[in-house]
């Protein structure tokens, strides 16, 4: 309890999965919560779910305006923000090799998956400071360390998420902001994303198979990771991939 106790986080992507794990988790744990995401009623839902020190705002990630309009509000009723958690995003089409995939494709993609973390974070870091500091935590995923043949923009999408997310820490660590930034890197998760890469039981039997530890992942797993980033428990720690994904990395 109150691993976070005070804070004010600002979770994007929270109407779903990993999101929606991570806001409830937080707010368990003593954080006002700004639940964000295109999708009204799954951010609606969650809210509901956390029952009190959370509410819903409209936003697109990939829009700068969004961007703006929700920092000044949270600034605005809330007096502060000492969490950002940019774990919007998308992954399909799947199967997209790179000859199939098309032009618009990619760059719808990259305009979620990264141009809406460099806005978070380009956003995010002035009200952070503002706040006295505080720490962002940016979905990158396992796909940033391997070749994704079915997933050729996903894998190239969270490949730049992890390598922008160490300079946002340097850059920060080094003017002394007080901003720390980490990337939190997934293996395959059971959510309505991960499933959709699991297209039948062959599919997902081979998958399973692949992981060390036997078993997909549960947002969870993943949530309690991203709460420990969040706290000051965390407050050495800038620069790092926490990769949770059973140990497929480690093979
Ligand atoms: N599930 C996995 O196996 C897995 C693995 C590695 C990384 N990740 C990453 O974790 C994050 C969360 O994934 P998830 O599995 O919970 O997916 P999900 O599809 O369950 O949830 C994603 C949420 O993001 C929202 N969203 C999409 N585009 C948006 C936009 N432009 N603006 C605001 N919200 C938007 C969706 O409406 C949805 O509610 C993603 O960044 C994903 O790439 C997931």
């Amino acid at each position: 309890m109150n691993r976070v106790a005070g804070k004010v986080v600002l979770v994007t992507g929270a109407g779903s999965g990993i999101g929606r794990a991570t806001a409830k988790l937080l707010a368990d744990e003593g954080a006002t919560v700004i639940v964000t995401d295109i999708n009204r009623p799954g951010g609606l839902e969650t809210v509901q779910q956390i029952g009190g020190k959370a509410r819903f705002e409209e936003h697109d990630t990939a829009r700068e305006a969004d961007w703006k309009r929700i920092i000044d509000d949270i600034l605005a009723r809330e007096g502060a923000l000492h969490g950002l958690v940019n774990n919007a995003g998308i992954a399909g089409p799947f199967p997209a090799t790179f000859e199939t995939e098309t032009l618009e494709q990619w760059r719808r993609m990259l305009s979620i998956n990264v141009e809406g973390v460099f806005l978070g974070c380009k956003y995010g870091v002035p009200a952070l400071r503002q706040s006295g500091g505080g720490s962002i935590v940016n979905l990158s995923s396992l796909a940033a360390f391997l070749g994704t043949p079915d997933l050729s923009a996903y894998g190239a999408s969270k490949g730049a998420v992890r390598q922008f997310t160490k300079t946002v820490a340097i850059d920060c660590a080094r003017k002394g902001y007080k901003v720390r930034c980490n990337s939190v890197h997934p293996g395959v998760i059971l959510t309505p994303m991960g499933e959709g890469i699991l297209p039948n039981d062959k599919a997902r039997e081979r998958t399973r198979q692949r992981i060390p530890i036997g078993v997909f992942g549960a947002p969870e797993d993943i949530a309690y990771g991203i709460l420990y980033l969040i706290s000051d428990e965390a407050r050495f720690v800038t620069g790092a991939e926490l990769v949770i994904d059973g140990g497929m990395n480690a093979i």
